[in-house]
């Protein structure tokens, strides 16, 4: 088995193949690491087929469904899942198939509705199920305490004790330990009274994820976080640092158009000499009126540099072939001690 595990803050994701076959698996994948997926799948040699997320993840943003479109790979989720792009649904008793490899699906719903465990060979991507110390929690979307001890105590935890696991999330940079352990050392393991369990879990009282409701928005839909809206728009416009704009401003500044997507009364604080308003709210609705030429060379700021790259992508996108991003904001530009106008502007 070609096996990798790769650590994202607490976060945790699989790459399994064959060697013989060179086909091979991503276990929940997350956003920020595509490159790196795809650069050990390279490194070992493996075609990656399927692209699997044990669950809804309510923490991280999920990359299946981007890897699957990027790699022609299948996306993989059990049959509960209310994701409406996986390509492949699991259930219960079934096997995923990856050349002379198999992995094997335990649904185990408790943490979500739609989570399951995956057995291959001396292990078990045991997802949020079971943690190494600890179990996923039960408070968020579709969890439920009852259906957590009937999937641990039920069916997990009788398979062989001597299966490593691999779980979805170690804060603590362990890589994994078995399930003799974990029945051994858990601490929530050692309550093995179904009410008392269904209790401990009700009373855990955790704070909510970060991104929670963005990470369950977009894994549940398929939709684009909003680190994607501007990795994407930043992929697809140029730069301009603020010592280049500032030295062009002066030198011709009936050259270039400095365009100033924030709001009013932002701009009427401190712009860039020359600038003009158009907020971002108002570009497509102002645009035809306000830039007759779309052969101008237009830079656009705004406060940190993140609007004024999705004005500059939207403005490409309508045809304006000459409009770059200011590299920076006022913020930064103020920062650097670089002139600003106030008031109403031109
Ligand atoms: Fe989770």
């Amino acid at each position: 088995m070609i096996f990798e595990q790769i650590a994202t803050g607490g976060c945790q994701s699989y790459l399994v193949g064959c060697e013989k076959t060179s086909a091979g698996a991503l276990i929940d994948p997350e956003a920020s690491q595509v490159d790196r997926y795809l650069a050990l799948a390279a490194r070992d040699g493996l075609r990656i087929r399927f692209v699997i997320d044990t669950h809804t993840h309510a923490d991280h943003f999920s990359a299946s469904r981007q890897l699957a479109e990027q790699l022609g790979a299948l996306s993989v989720m059990h049959r509960a899942s209310p994701a409406p792009g996986v390509q492949m649904r699991v259930e219960d008793g079934e096997m995923i198939v990856l050349g002379q490899l198999r992995l094997q699906v335990l649904h185990t719903p408790g943490h979500t509705v739609d989570s399951m465990c995956l057995v291959c060979e001396d292990r078990v991507f045991t997802g949020d199920t079971l943690l190494i110390g600890g179990t996923g929690r039960t408070d968020l979307p579709t969890g439920d305490p009852e259906a957590l001890f009937e999937s641990l105590f039920g069916r997990l935890l009788r398979l062989d004790p001597a299966l490593k696991v691999y779980p979805a999330h170690d804060y603590k940079g362990r890589s994994h330990s078995t399930l003799g352990d974990e029945l051994a050392t858990n601490p929530r393991l050692q309550q093995r009274d179904k009410a008392a369990f269904v209790q401990m879990m009700r009373q855990l009282d955790l704070s909510m994820p970060t991104h929670l409701t963005e990470a369950l928005r977009t894994n549940m839909s398929g939709g684009k976080t909003v680190a994607q809206m501007l990795a994407e728009a930043s992929a697809s416009v140029p730069f301009m640092a603020m010592a280049e704009l500032l030295s062009r401003v002066q030198a011709a500044p009936t050259e270039l158009i400095v365009l100033d997507v924030r709001e009013r009364d932002a701009y009427e604080a401190g712009h860039i000499p020359g600038a003009r308003l158009l907020p971002r709210g108002q570009l497509e609705l102002r645009v035809n009126a306000e830039l007759p030429d779309p052969t101008a060379r237009i830079v656009t700021c705004c406060e940190f540099g993140r609007i004024s790259t999705l004005a500059a992508a939207t403005l490409r996108s309508m045809g304006f072939q000459r409009v770059a991003a200011l590299d920076g904001g006022m913020k930064a530009w103020l920062e650097a001690g670089y002139p600003v106008s106030a008031g109403p502007g031109a």
